[in-house]
Parts: structure tokens; C-alpha cells; sequence
């Protein structure tokens, strides 16, 4: 266990990828990582960033790891785009953690922060993240020891659990008067995004914050949420200027009927409250030949106690009832009732109508004083320095694939850097765009065949009118050069290996990694 646990640890894309031959037709972009605080299409040899593990303690005693989910570096299972690497997170129902140094420190100043990412469900996904985090810059940062608790300053990208669908976008603000910081959402837009987690396919995702504290979420390039930091935030960055006296009480003698009883107008004297609603209707009376001295049933005088009965254990014996004989031939027997009806004289409760109350002093509301807590910050895009990228996620379904990811400060760059990732492969997926969306709308094999069926039927009924209902020569000819396809077999010498380094080697690989970091932080960016 603890031997795997190092040798997964220790794993770090660092350099002796073996290139395929396939691998050299692929696109590489032209972005010149440079331009870029991050810059990362898990296909050059070596990485452009070393990618650290986290090895943060579940429980420090036994030295049991929190995060023992595996990360893998591999092809994408995506048609569109055949020998495309990933870094794929592929435990399911663990927790992974990995992150990477930025090449230097992300300030927010007086340029954007644009951050774009792909993020690939393989398996679908059915309760899982695949956002990112920026981790805040400090010098107690260390990738190694990375977990849910290492502040961070963004948290962008896609969130479902059964059938809630989300596209986070939080940051973390700092209140300037306790120094305390506290998680902003973004609201979660309108739209409906299950396709973007249903469909199979890959998804560009693309944060564009401005120092105008406004901004935009893309995905696949369509703007699906925008706003400001300091208008669409939950909680709101800024407190409420003025909130309600705590200390103020209602006073007792606060008048907040709006209606009273009219005062002019008093009950009627002959207003009877006490008639009841229901009485004996007088106009019937006892019928003839009631008889109410005998009761319609009688104990059978025949009955005797069985034999075997004691009172002792079984308690006084009595005779089962009969029809009383002497009511035989009566109307009825016992004591009579007269049925009852609503009471004409019934009147109920007297009721004094109501008139609006001259002296209505409205709801009581507590008075408002200036609220201690507020402060003014109109600048919350300037938040805390970014210096590395990292995943911490758990999922449910694994093999999620994240690529080409992007942290730069010119949505020019992330543009040109769009056109050479994403953009290389989206004509290949307009087929299967177009059935994916009959799935959820039939109908729309309708609009496709009329689209196109219909110009093709046309044209060759136009083209060749006599030839409508034989084969044609053409036809034939295809048939007869109809040849099998080649196997599409695979090259094992295609498949990358990676080179594992003990856990001795990563304990300097990651101090090489610190140092690195704090020396180019201090660098300026170009
Ligand atoms: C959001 O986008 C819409 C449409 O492009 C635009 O009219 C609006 O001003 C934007 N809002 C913000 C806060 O940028």
C-alpha cells in the first residue's frame, strides 16, 4: 500500500514521454508560452509546467493520504482529434488534488485575467467537479501539501450532481476592515447547461474578468453569463450601508390595526346573540300510537345462562336482546324526538362594521442606523495575486480529461491560442453536433432531411429526368470498386510510458519546484 501510495505520489510528468509517430502530425499551437502565465496542452515533451501531486494527510498517525486518486497523462478519447494528450483524472469516488506553477505571478492589475481550460467527461458524469482553482500567491504555498483548504482566489468550471448543472465562478475577497476573506458566486445563468455535461464531447470553458470588475463566462466560445463583481455576487461584495437598529424596540402603545370597529354603530337591542342556530321544528308533532313507556329492544326472557357459565370468571350473564313483542304493533317505541331545523330568530354574534383607523401609524419597522460593518471596496477585481494552477475535485465517474489550459492577461492571446487548440478540431464534430441534437429533438431529423435531401433530389431529377427509376451506370461502377477497409490496428510503440521517480526523488524535485517558483515570482512578466 504504501509502496503504491509513493510511487503515485512520486509520479510526475516531468520529462521522458516517448513521441509517437502519430503524435507528429498533430497541431501544435504557435503561442509562444511566454505571452502566457500559463500556457499547458499536455502534448509537448516535456510538459511546459511540472505537475505535483498533492500529498496532503488524511490522517497524519498513519500517514493515510487524503487525496489517493490517480491522475494519468493520455489520449483523449475524442475521434475528433486522434493523439491528443490530457491530464485525466481517473479514480472514481476518490479525491484528487494536482497543480502546477504558474511562470510567474499573476498580479491584478490594470490588464484582464483570462483563463480558458477544456474539460472532457469521457464517462459522462454523474456527481462530480471539473473546475479549477488559481491558488493565491503566499510563501506558505506548497503544491505538495495542496488540499480543499489551500486559499485560493478564482474557482472557475463545471459542477453536476443529479440534476443540478452548474458553471461556478467564485472568488474569494478580502474584507480590508477584518481581514477576513469570503467565497463571491457568480448567480448561475439561465440557460439550461446539461448538454454541456451530456453530450460526450469536449467543452471549452473561458473566464474573462476585467479590472472594470465585470465579467464573462464562454463555453465553447458562447457567452452563457456576465456581470459585474460588484452588482451579481452572492453574497454582495460590499455590506449594506445602513441596517436596522438592533436595540429599537416597538413601542406599546404603536397603533398598527389599519381597521378598527366603526364606534358611531352599537350592537341592536333586540340583536339575540344567544338564539341558537338550531331548534326542534315546532310544526311536527308525536305521532299517534307512539308508544315511549316500552323500549324497542327487550332481553329475550326465553334466554337462560349456559351452563357452564361463572360469574365469577366470565362476570354478570345477560340475555341477548330481542324486538320488544309489546312494540310489535306500534308506531314506535321510546322516546321521541322531533327533528331540527335552522332557528329563524338565530342571529350569531354581533359584528360592529370597521372603518379605516384614523390613528394607524402603519407597520413598525425598526429604525435604520449607519451599519458598523460597512466598508467601501470598488476595486474587487484587484484580488489575491495568483502563483499556480490546480484541480482538487472528487468524482463519482472518472476519466475526466482536462486540456490546454490558459492563464493569460489579453483576450487576444486567448483568441489565438483558441484557433490553435480548439479551433483545429471543430470542423470534424458539426456531424455529430447535429445527430447528438436529433436525441433530444426528433423532429429535427426532419429539418435536416429537408435541408438536405431535398436540394440532392431536386438536382438529380433536373440532371438526369429518365434515369430516375433504374440503377445507373454510376451506381454499378461504385459497387464494383467496393474494396474492404484496412484495420485501424494499433501500434503498441503509439501508447507513451512515464517515467515514475521514487519518493526521495520528489521530496527535491518539489523543493527545486518551490525555488523555481519563488525566483521567477520575483521576476516581472516580459
Ligand atoms: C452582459 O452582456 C450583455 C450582452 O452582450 C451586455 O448588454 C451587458 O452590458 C453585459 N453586462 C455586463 C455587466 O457586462
Amino acid at each position: 500500500m504504501l509502496i503504491r501510495q509513493g510511487a503515485l505520489i512520486a509520479f510526475c510528468f516531468c520529462s521522458t514521454l516517448t513521441v509517437s509517430r502519430e503524435e507528429q502530425s498533430i497541431h501544435r499551437p504557435d503561442t509562444s508560452p511566454n505571452q502566457a502565465y500559463f500556457a499547458e496542452t499536455f502534448d509537448t515533451s516535456p510538459l511546459d509546467r511540472k505537475w505535483v501531486l498533492s500529498q496532503s494527510l488524511k490522517e497524519a498517525e498513519f500517514n493515510i493520504y487524503k487525496y489517493d486518486g490517480e491522475w494519468l497523462l493520455e489520449e483523449s478519447k475524442n475521434r475528433a482529434s486522434p493523439g491528443n494528450k490530457g491530464l485525466v483524472l481517473k479514480s472514481p469516488g476518490r479525491h484528487h488534488a494536482i497543480s502546477a506553477y504558474l511562470s510567474t505571478v499573476y498580479h491584478f492589475n490594470e490588464k484582464p485575467l483570462c483563463l480558458q481550460y477544456e474539460v472532457f467527461f469521457q464517462n459522462g458524469i454523474e456527481c462530480g467537479g471539473g473546475y479549477i482553482k488559481l491558488l493565491s500567491h503566499s510563501d506558505d504555498l506548497q503544491l505538495s501539501q495542496f488540499n480543499d483548504a489551500t486559499p485560493y482566489s478564482i474557482m472557475f468550471g463545471p459542477d453536476k450532481c443529479g440534476s443540478m448543472y452548474k458553471v461556478h465562478f467564485i472568488f474569494n475577497h478580502r474584507n480590508p476592515l477584518t481581514g477576513s476573506y469570503e467565497e463571491k458566486h457568480a448567480r448561475q445563468p439561465k440557460t439550461d447547461l446539461s448538454d454541456y455535461f451530456t453530450d460526450h464531447s469536449p467543452h471549452l470553458y473561458t473566464l474573462n474578468l476585467y479590472p472594470d470588475n465585470t465579467f464573462e463566462i464562454l463555453i465553447d466560445q458562447t457567452l452563457i453569463n456576465n456581470g459585474s463583481l460588484l452588482e451579481d455576487m452572492d453574497p454582495p461584495v460590499m455590506p449594506p450601508r445602513e441596517i436596522e437598529d438592533p436595540s429599537d424596540t416597538k413601542p406599546l402603545n404603536w397603533d398598527d390595526r389599519r381597521y378598527i370597529p366603526d364606534p358611531t354603530i352599537t350592537k341592536p337591542h333586540d340583536w339575540d346573540e344567544e338564539a341558537p342556530p338550531h331548534i326542534a321544528d315546532p310544526t311536527v308533532q308525536k305521532p299517534i300510537g307512539w308508544i315511549e313507556d316500552e323500549e324497542p329492544f327487550v332481553p329475550d326472557p326465553e334466554a337462560q345462562a349456559p351452563n357452564d357459565w361463572s360469574v365469577e370468571m366470565d362476570g354478570e350473564w345477560e340475555a341477548p336482546l330481542i324486538a320488544n313483542p309489546a312494540c310489535s304493533h306500534a308506531v314506535g317505541c321510546g322516546p321521541w324526538k322531533p327533528p331540527m331545523v335552522a332557528n329563524p330568530a338565530y342571529k350569531g354574534k354581533w359584528k360592529s362594521p370597521k372603518i379605516e383607523n384614523p390613528n394607524y401609524q402603519g407597520k413598525w419597522k425598526p429604525r435604520m442606523i449607519p451599519n458598523p460593518a460597512y466598508f467601501e471596496d470598488t476595486q474587487p477585481f484587484r484580488m489575491s495575486p495568483v502563483s499556480a494552477v490546480g484541480f482538487e475535485l472528487w468524482s463519482l465517474t472518472g476519466d475526466v480529461l482536462f486540456d490546454n489550459i490558459l492563464l493569460c492577461d489579453d483576450p487576444v492571446i486567448t483568441r489565438r491560442w483558441t484557433e490553435e487548440t480548439w479551433g483545429q478540431r471543430q470542423t470534424h464534430g458539426v456531424v455529430e453536433r447535429l445527430l447528438f441534437a436529433t436525441g433530444k429533438r426528433p423532429w429535427l431529423w426532419g429539418v435536416y432531411i429537408f435541408t438536405v435531401g431535398l436540394p440532392i433530389i431536386l438536382f438529380v431529377s433536373f440532371m438526369w429526368p429518365d434515369k430516375r427509376f433504374g440503377p445507373s451506370d454510376q451506381e454499378y461502377y461504385y459497387k464494383k470498386s467496393d474494396e474492404p477497409q484496412p484495420d485501424g490496428s494499433e501500434d503498441p510503440e503509439d501508447h507513451m510510458s512515464f517515467s515514475e521517480y521514487g519518493s526521495n526523488n520528489s521530496t527535491d524535485l518539489r523543493k527545486r519546484e518551490v525555488n523555481k517558483a519563488q525566483k521567477k515570482s520575483d521576476l516581472e512578466l516580459k
